[in-house]
């Protein structure tokens, strides 16, 4: 019966035509439905003479299976598309950026550290870093400030409850007296001790709070140690320091004379602008000085055959005048309208 071939292709044209689900179902029905050729042929096997009956009814069954895998491979193969359509419809590229995340940054004062870093080491210096709870003797008594100085006073330090050996250091020079200490031991066996040159930035406490003083602030501390050197090394390299710093040649640097109890002599270091909003305008950025002898002695140095100097600046002062920023408190609101400017 080449009839049962001939529908056997039919249906195989049928069901490739189908595009969805829907079609394939249809033309399902036009074969292996109630009214369809397949079954149509079944009803006419009783009106065949029963000597044909046999190899005819096997002939429709070898269609309708031949049909049947037919209609399976095509939902299979419909079945297959939708997929991958939809793979790739909701495609994924994970390779993207996220949306709405905006990109983080330094904020000023930490730019201001690195930088401060940055000239420092370029010239020899090694960054050293002490604790913000500090004990009461290197954050005073080493530093030739004796028991009943006025800077020990409740007012403007933060003691531990309970402690009076311990406080929150109130400025960045004890690390002066554990960068010697430290120094000394690393050469104790040396014939000579090299210099120390170490700068000490970081995190300083004092009971003090309004629109240009918050009770917690930055210092950076220096400090130079060795045989010979002298205020003129000073002078150099701070001035020489700041002009950098600000990027401006014509900066006007100058030592105004001070007291400080781990200095003698002190001075206090004022800049002025050569053009700008502050231009001609002595702002105060530091103080500094030799190192008093007790304080060598305290770090374990000979002051007979060592001098030094030593300065301590405010990082965000520095930072407020390379930038132009005139609030304080900006430093400290997590403003993203303020920080998103130094990305
Ligand atoms: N420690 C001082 C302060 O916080 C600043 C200072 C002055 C540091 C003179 C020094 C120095 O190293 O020599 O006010």
């Amino acid at each position: 019966m080449n009839n049962v071939d001939e529908l056997i292709q039919q249906a195989a044209t049928a069901f490739e035509a189908a595009v969805d689900g829907a079609q394939l179902e249809q033309a399902k029905a036009r074969f292996l439905g109630k009214a369809g050729s397949l079954t149509e042929q079944l009803k006419g096997l009783g009106k065949l003479p029963p000597e044909e009956r046999r190899a005819a009814g096997a002939e429709i069954n070898r269609a309708k299976d031949a049909i049947e895998a037919l209609l399976e491979a095509r939902r299979e193969a419909l079945r297959a598309a939708r997929l991958l359509a939809q793979l790739s419809a909701e495609a994924l590229d994970v390779t993207l950026p996220g949306r709405g995340t905006g990109r983080g940054g330094l904020h000023p004062v930490s730019l201001t550290l690195e930088r401060v870093e940055a000239l420092f080491r370029s010239i020899g210096f090694v960054v050293a870093d002490g604790p913000e709870i500090e004990t009461d003797w290197h954050n005073f008594t080493a530093l030739n400030t004796p028991d009943n100085h006025p800077a020990r006073s409740m007012h403007d330090t933060f003691y531990l409850e309970g402690r009076d050996d311990v406080l929150l250091r109130t400025h960045t020079s004890p690390v002066q007296i554990r960068a010697m200490l430290a120094h000394v031991e690393r050469h104790a066996q040396a014939a000579v001790m090299p210099d120390v040159r170490v700068i000490a930035p970081g995190r300083v406490y004092r009971v003090d709070s309004d629109a240009t003083h918050s009770p917690m602030f930055h210092q950076v501390e220096g400090l130079w140690v060795g045989e010979g050197v002298s205020f003129a090394d000073l002078k150099g390299v701070v001035a020489d320091f700041l002009r950098k710093f600000f990027e401006s040649d014509d900066l006007q640097v100058r030592f105004r004379p001070s007291f400080f109890p781990f200095t003698e002599p002190s001075a206090e270091i004022d800049v002025a602008f050569m053009s700008g909003a502050l231009e001609g305008k002595w702002l105060e950025i530091a103080g500094c000085g030799m190192v008093h002898p007790n304080v060598l002695r305290f770090g374990g140095i000979d002051p007979e055959r060592y001098t030094g100097f030593a300065f301590g600046m405010g990082l965000d002062r520095l930072a407020m005048l390379r930038y132009g920023i005139n609030d304080l408190r900006l430093f400290f609101e997590s403003e993203l309208r303020f920080l998103t400017q130094f990305r």
